[in-house]
């Protein structure tokens, strides 16, 4: 077993081809540990795409036997990318103060996949090491219960300090809280505009959802007075718009984008991301049908000067897998892969959002 100290000395020897320092002055060492089966250790790369990560793996696993003995080994090597900081954290802020990223999945059109990009990016996220929540927000049709096999799920509420305290269900790796733990899913749920607004803030501010890395807030189709009490209770990151590649499905997420971008609500369009780009079916894998046309959203966020985060195939497997409550991002599948792919495009997109844009406040309404 070797400490700590003689394993940073040894990692410092090791150096970034690209950066011309070594990987501890940089930072990118984090969660050392030595133990019976050898040396783990988690590297923090600024860009997950770093080019060079699997020479400096190399190097580590070279340099470490060198330094300490032909008895240390490298167990396991994690690669992790770096959560950076957005400027809305400089200040305390009263309202989820442990959450770094809020971000905000919408669209245009009702049935495009928001839940689904949701939840499978949120289990993405919690997959590559990040603490993760997901709030169901969507009150008029709550769809993440059924998704994580939770119809029957209740929270439970602790009163502490003359306050409720709401514990989401953890599961997957992922803490959420829904609208549709509260309700019965056969009851017709009838909000009135405030109601429902009330209750999206009871399930903000009084969930318990510690140190989070992602908020991600599954919102109901369109433009909604929930909208509106998000931005205003919450200073959003960002928000993610999903589409699919018909004219109708683009035509509304031009109206999703272009309602984040209005100087009333200002907060950053993270991307676009198009779902349903083509079928795909079980027993033809390499084959693509571009059922709703071919590209609609790629083209969308070019015109629209928004990155496209990422194009999911409309397969069965994803329907299924949300209809059984067990997400297709939870294994290694091709469509799997996808959505861990756009885990990686998300908090890259995010840190770069976090380095040049200014912190997004909450919402004044006056009157
Ligand atoms: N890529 C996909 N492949 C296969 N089925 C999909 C895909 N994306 C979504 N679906 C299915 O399409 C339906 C609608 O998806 P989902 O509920 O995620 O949409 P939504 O935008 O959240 O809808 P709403 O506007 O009602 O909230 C669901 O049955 C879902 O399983
Ligand atoms: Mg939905």
């Amino acid at each position: 077993m070797f400490s700590k100290e003689q394993i940073l000395k040894a990692l410092s020897k090791v150096f970034h081809p690209e950066k011309g320092k070594d990987i501890v002055t940089l930072g990118m060492i984090s969660e050392i540990e030595s133990g019976e089966n050898g040396i783990s250790l988690t590297i923090v790369p600024e860009k997950s795409n770093d080019p060079f990560i699997s020479s400096i793996r190399s190097t580590i696993v070279k340099t470490i036997k060198e330094v300490l003995g032909p008895n240390a080994v490298i167990n396991e090597i994690k690669v992790q990318p770096k959560v950076i900081v957005g400027k809305q954290h400089e200040k305390h802020r009263e309202v989820l103060p442990e959450v770094t990223n809020i971000i905000a999945v919408s669209s245009g059109k009702g049935g495009v996949g928001k839940s689904t990009i949701a939840v499978n990016l949120a289990i993405a996220l919690a997959r590559k090491g990040f603490s993760v929540g997901l709030l169901d927000a969507d009150v008029y049709g709550p769809s993440v219960p059924k998704m994580f096999d939770a119809e029957k799920y209740r929270p439970e509420v602790k009163r502490e300090n003359n306050t409720d305290h709401i514990i989401p269900l953890t599961k997957y790796g992922v803490k959420v809280l829904s609208t549709g733990f509260f309700v019965d899913q056969a009851d017709p749920v009838i909000w009135r505009g405030p109601m429902a607004s009330n209750f999206l803030k009871q399930l903000i501010t009084q969930g318990e959802w510690g140190v989070l890395d992602y908020l991600l807030v599954d919102l109901p189709p369109g433009t909604s007075d929930i909208h509106l009490t998000l931005v205003q209770e919450v200073p959003v990151t960002g928000a993610i718009v999903v589409t699919t590649p018909q004219d109708v499905a683009l035509a509304d997420a031009v109206k999703g984008i272009s309602m984040f971008r209005s100087d009333k609500i200002n907060v950053p369009v993270l991307g676009l991301v198009e779902n349903m780009s083509w079928f795909t079916p079980a027993e033809l894998p390499s084959n693509k049908y571009y059922i709703f046309g071919k590209e609609g959203g790629k083209k969308l966020a070019e015109k629209m000067k928004v990155p496209l985060l990422g194009q999911i195939p409309l397969i069965q497997s994803i329907c299924e897998g949300s209809d059984n409550g067990q997400p297709v991002a939870l294994g290694d599948s091709l469509t799997g892969n996808a959505f861990m792919e756009l885990a990686v495009a998300l908090v890259e997109r995010v840190n770069e959002r976090n380095k040049d844009k200014r912190p997004t406040v909450k919402l004044q309404i006056t009157k």
